[in-house]
Parts: C-alpha cells; structure tokens; sequence
C-alpha cells in the first residue's frame, strides 16, 4: 500500500506519459543549442527538482547544473505575488546560455520576477522550460519555450509539486480530490 490514499488523487499525467514529454523537450533543447556555447540549466527550488534531473538526462550537450530558491506561496494555495530569493545561483552566468526551469507557470508573477533578476546579470540568453501551465490564471504573459502540459485551474501535487511542502515525491502528477492531505 502506498503512503497516499489512491481513492483521493485523480492523476492527470502518470510516470510513462510524464517521461515520453521530457524526452521530446530534451531533444529540442539537444537540437536548439551547440555544444560549443557555454548553456546553464537553472533549476527553480524546489518545485522543479524531479523535472530537472529528467529533463538534463535528456538532453545531450554539456551543461552546468545550478539553482535558484524562490518562494512566493508559503504554505497557501494562493500566489501571494511576494516573491522571495531563498538561495541564489552559485556561479555566475554572464555570458552563458541560461535555460530557467520551473515546474509550473500559474500566475506568471514569480518568473516575471526572475526574468528580471537574471536580465541583470548579463546571461548571453534567457529560455524557459515549465513542466506545466495553468494559461487561466495568467496575470503575466510569459513565454514559455520548452512546455510540458497545460492543464486546467486545478491545484496539482506531485513530481516535484507540493501541499503543505508535502507529496512532492508522487511519481505522477495529480490532483487531489479529497478534503484535506489525501495522506
Ligand atoms: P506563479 O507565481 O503564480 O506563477 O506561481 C508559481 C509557483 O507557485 C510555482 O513555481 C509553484 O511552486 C507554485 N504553484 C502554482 N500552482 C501550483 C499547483 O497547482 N500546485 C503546486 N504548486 C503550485
Ligand atoms: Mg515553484
């Protein structure tokens, strides 16, 4: 028996159908970069840990690993549009190639934040890969380069998504359906 309750998870994407994408958005990447260029993948804490580790084994170029701990929700479902750098990148990227990569784009408030951050710091470019959007939530447009899914106004959980800082570690992505932590 799992430790989460398969009664209160819909699950939207299960681990097949989350891999087959990230492979396809790994060749992509693979076919829209050269080897030669310096390419950073700057993963977004902690959301997009899982989606980062897939997604840099599907790529093949050599790229440096870092990441950027944000937090704009606390612990409420609800974007508070306060967006709070938690831990910093632990090198410079002047002049590389940056490839930011989220697990979702909800509203767009906390990569529009982190476009601008990252403007200041001289990058040769900028590109996004998110796992997932929610498009009727948008109160930014970004453009997202490299997306995964869009999905429907639901709070999503797992692979890499939390509740209450936990589920993170579902192997899917679902959504939960029951009163409280489906736990
Ligand atoms: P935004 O600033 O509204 O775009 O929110 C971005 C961040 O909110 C994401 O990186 C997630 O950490 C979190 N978030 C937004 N929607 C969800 C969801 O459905 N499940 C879990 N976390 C979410
Ligand atoms: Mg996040």
């Amino acid at each position: 028996m799992p430790f989460y309750n398969t009664d209160k998870i819909d699950v939207l994407f299960d681990e097949e159908t989350l891999s087959q994408r990230i492979r396809q958005l790994g060749e992509q990447i693979t076919a829209d970069y050269s080897a030669d260029e310096p390419l950073v993948m700057v993963g977004v804490l902690k959301g997009s840990f899982l989606f980062l580790a897939d997604l840099c084994r599907a790529v093949d170029l050599p790229v440096e690993i870092d990441f950027l701990g944000l937090s704009s929700y606390g612990d409420s479902e609800q974007s508070s549009g306060v967006v709070r750098v938690t831990q910093d990148l632990s090198r410079s990227i002047e002049g590389k190639h940056v490839i930011v990569v989220e697990d979702i784009v909800d509203t767009g408030l906390t990569m529009a934040y982190l476009l601008e951050n990252l403007a200041t710091r001289n990058p040769a470019s900028v590109k996004i890969a998110s796992l997932l959007h929610k498009p009727a939530r948008t109160k930014v447009d970004i453009p997202i380069d490299y997306l995964g899914f869009e999905i429907p106004d639901r709070f999503v959980i797992g692979y890499g998504l939390d509740s209450q800082n936990k589920l993170r570690n579902l192997p899917f992505i679902g959504v939960n359906v029951g009163d409280g932590l489906p736990i």
